[in-house]
């Protein structure tokens, strides 16, 4: 069912050095920052040639990743994101094999404009798995 690695999410307390650490020791093709006020973070894309890294910095109060940096301090992987052709073919597959959707179980548009959900990691090897359709 899942497609090619969309992204792999980096959680960080600070988004501009983090985005720098990327750019200036490994290089990368370092995006701008952007609001997602519905997902309360501000988001960077690094374009690599196979996939893309997706820096997520807390934004508002209550933001789902704000826990995440309290254990996580230094910052960590938060989740991967896998492509699929279609999210609610592959959301009533997951919830018949008895798989969580976080949320409403309702797409959300997500960082490129592309609706998407979230598995509950307990249901994926203590992975945070979001799907996006491409
Ligand atoms: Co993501």
């Amino acid at each position: 069912m899942i497609g090619r690695l969309n992204h792999v999410a980096i959680a960080v307390k600070d988004i501009a050095a983090a985005s720098a650490v990327y750019k200036n020791a490994l290089g990368a093709n370092v995006g701008a920052a952007f609001d997602q006020p519905e997902h309360g973070v501000k988001v960077v894309f690094i374009e690599l040639p196979n996939t893309k890294i997706e820096l997520l910095e807390p934004l508002g109060a209550g933001s789902p990743i704000a826990k995440f940096l309290e254990k996580s301090p230094d910052g960590g992987i938060h989740h991967v994101c896998y492509e699929v052709d279609d999210i609610l073919v592959a959301r009533d597959q997951l919830k018949a094999q008895g798989a969580r959707v976080l949320g409403d179980g309702n797409p959300k548009i997500g960082a490129h404009g592309k609706p998407v959900l979230f598995l509950h990691p307990k249901d994926f090897c203590g992975t945070l798995v979001e799907l996006e359709q491409v």
